[in-house]
């Protein structure tokens, strides 16, 4: 038995320590130009999701949904996060597939999580991706109104539409339309 259990403990250690060594001898892909296995994707998004299951407070929202924090959180939304996710004028966005993973279009497919979920995604950003975390940069005030408006997108009032319109110059999203040639993000 006690030679049984040696044998496992060295095994690990040389897997480990071959995986560290193959990783310092340059053998693993750093790259972001490329699109993540699905394997990978599906590993990587499993421990995104759980830990943030785990560690996330259950908070909700302290704005009211009102014209004016919905509106501002557009305006919030087009200055720090249209870049990566794709703007309100629904052209597709500049970076979406220069990320490692590359990031959700979350106008045209907003996340159907809960708030505190998408509230904690953008406070603390996700680790190894491109996903930066705004708490150093926004306000609480701020990333709330953000938040309010991805889980309102297909549920906006008729004013709010009206200004998205005029800003915009396009139709506010339709519930589960897709861009032209974009990928369907897989949502967990
Ligand atoms: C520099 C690029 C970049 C910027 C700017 C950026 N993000 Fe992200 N974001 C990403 C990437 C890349 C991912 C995908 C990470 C992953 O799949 O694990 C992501 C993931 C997310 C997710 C999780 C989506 C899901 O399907 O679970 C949310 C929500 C999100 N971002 C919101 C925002 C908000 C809101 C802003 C603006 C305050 C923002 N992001 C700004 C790159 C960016």
């Amino acid at each position: 038995m006690g030679k049984f259990i040696l044998g496992v403990i060295v095994t690990l250690l040389v897997l480990i320590l071959g995986g560290l060594g193959l990783a310092m001898l340059g053998f693993f892909p750093t790259t972001a130009n490329v699109e993540p296995p699905r394997l990978e994707r599906r590993l990587a998004m499993g421990a995104v999701d759980a830990s943030a299951e785990r560690r996330a407070p259950r908070v909700s929202n302290p704005l009211t949904a009102t014209d004016p924090n919905l509106e501002d959180g557009m305006k919030l939304y087009t200055m720090n996060c249209a870049l990566c996710h794709g703007g309100l004028d629904r052209k597709p966005s500049t970076l979406a597939n220069s990320f490692y993973p590359p990031p959700p279009n979350l106008i045209s497919d907003p996340p159907d999580d809960p708030e505190w979920r998408i509230f904690y995604t953008i406070r603390t950003g996700i680790r190894y991706a491109g996903m930066p975390a705004w708490d150093k940069s926004l306000s609480e005030q701020d990333m709330w109104k953000i938040t309010m408006l991805l889980s309102h997108i297909d549920k906006l009032p008729p004013g709010v539409q009206e200004y998205w319109k005029t800003n915009f110059g396009v139709e506010p999203a339709a519930g589960d339309e897709k861009q032209e040639g974009e990928k369907k993000h897989d949502h967990h």
